[in-house]
């Protein structure tokens, strides 16, 4: 169908949790994204109609991007349909962020199309149906960065509130992905249901200082506070080598190390590109010693989130 207007995204990773910050901390990477083109056409409705990279459903009510897009376009009287092209450079099941990328990607392109009536929290909501079907849970730990850019808080998850945070400078971020596939529900199902109140205490200590660290571009405050007592203890267990890598890197100058996500991708933390090419050598040094495939590199954080190209 001959297109009304058409639109091409940049769609970016993003790592979400970021250690202390479990469904709540996020922060976008600039070097790994997909590309989404969206057209708008008269025939109403949304049809995906080419994905590439990746095996993934074209059906509709199956994709992330489809589902996000249906609800969308359930908030809004339209004349107009839409189709997308999903060109994946993100693995799903990496753990940065793949099933975000295609949700948010497809709600920031209609937006767009659309002349704009949402913002961002709105569109964070409707992105947020994507990751539903993707992990059973509507979390926007990951869709969030991917439209705001830089670093988010989700303050509440049930009405949405998401807020920005700055990020310092000279940020580097390691990302190390060992070729093997780790689902999110099943990430989520091994966690305990409940939390004592000293490990409670101890967590949202951590949130509070490594939001304060970010305002202060304090990378020492920073470095203290990124540790997880939520959910890395339990899903570490499931990633090869964890407990060698987190050594490694952090003796090699990384301000923390943590999972992204829910798994099997680590991510470290480092003060300037010298100190992430080092831990980027190290980290992949040590999986060149194993029989584990791997997937290794750095990115700054992405200020911008979602780009049209
Ligand atoms: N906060 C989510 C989790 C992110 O850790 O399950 C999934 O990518």
């Amino acid at each position: 169908m001959k297109p009304i207007a058409s639109i091409r995204l940049f769609c970016p990773a993003t790592v979400a949790n970021v250690a202390c910050g479990f469904d709540v901390l996020g922060l976008c990477l600039t070097s790994v994204g997909d590309e989404m083109l969206i057209r708008k056409v008269q025939q109403k409705g949304v049809k995906i109609t080419k994905i590439t990279g990746q095996k993934l459903p074209l059906e509709v009510t199956k994709n992330v991007a489809g589902v996000a897009a249906l609800a969308l376009l359930e908030a809004i009287d339209t004349d107009y349909g839409f189709e997308i092209e999903i060109y994946k450079n993100i693995k799903p099941g990496s753990g940065i962020g793949s099933s975000a990328a295609s949700a948010a990607g497809a709600v920031f392109g209609i937006n767009a199309l659309l002349g704009y009536p949402f913002n961002k929290q709105e569109l964070t909501v409707f992105a947020m149906q994507g990751e539903k079907l993707a992990s059973g849970t509507a979390h926007a730990d990951n869709v969030a960065p991917a439209l705001f850019g830089g670093f988010t808080l989700v303050r509440n998850n049930d009405s949405i509130d998401v807020i920005s945070l700055p990020s310092p400078i000279a940020l580097w971020i390691v990302i190390l992905h060992p070729q093997i596939t780790i689902k999110t529900a099943e990430a989520r199902a091994i966690l305990p249901k409940e939390i004592t109140l000293q490990t409670a205490t101890k967590q949202w200590a951590n949130v509070g200082a490594f939001v304060s660290a970010l305002y202060k571009e304090d990378y020492n405050l920073l470095s203290k506070s990124l540790v997880d007592y939520v959910a890395t203890p339990f899903r570490s267990k499931n990633i090869p080598y964890y407990n060698e890598l987190e050594t490694i890197a952090l003796s090699n100058n990384a301000l923390g190390f943590g999972i992204s996500g829910s798994g099997p991708s680590m991510f470290a933390m480092a003060k300037g590109k010298a100190d992430a090419l080092k831990i980027q050598a190290a980290l992949s040094k040590k999986y060149s010693e194993t029989t584990i495939t791997f997937n290794c590199f750095i990115s700054k954080i992405n200020p911008e989130g979602i780009k049209i190209l």
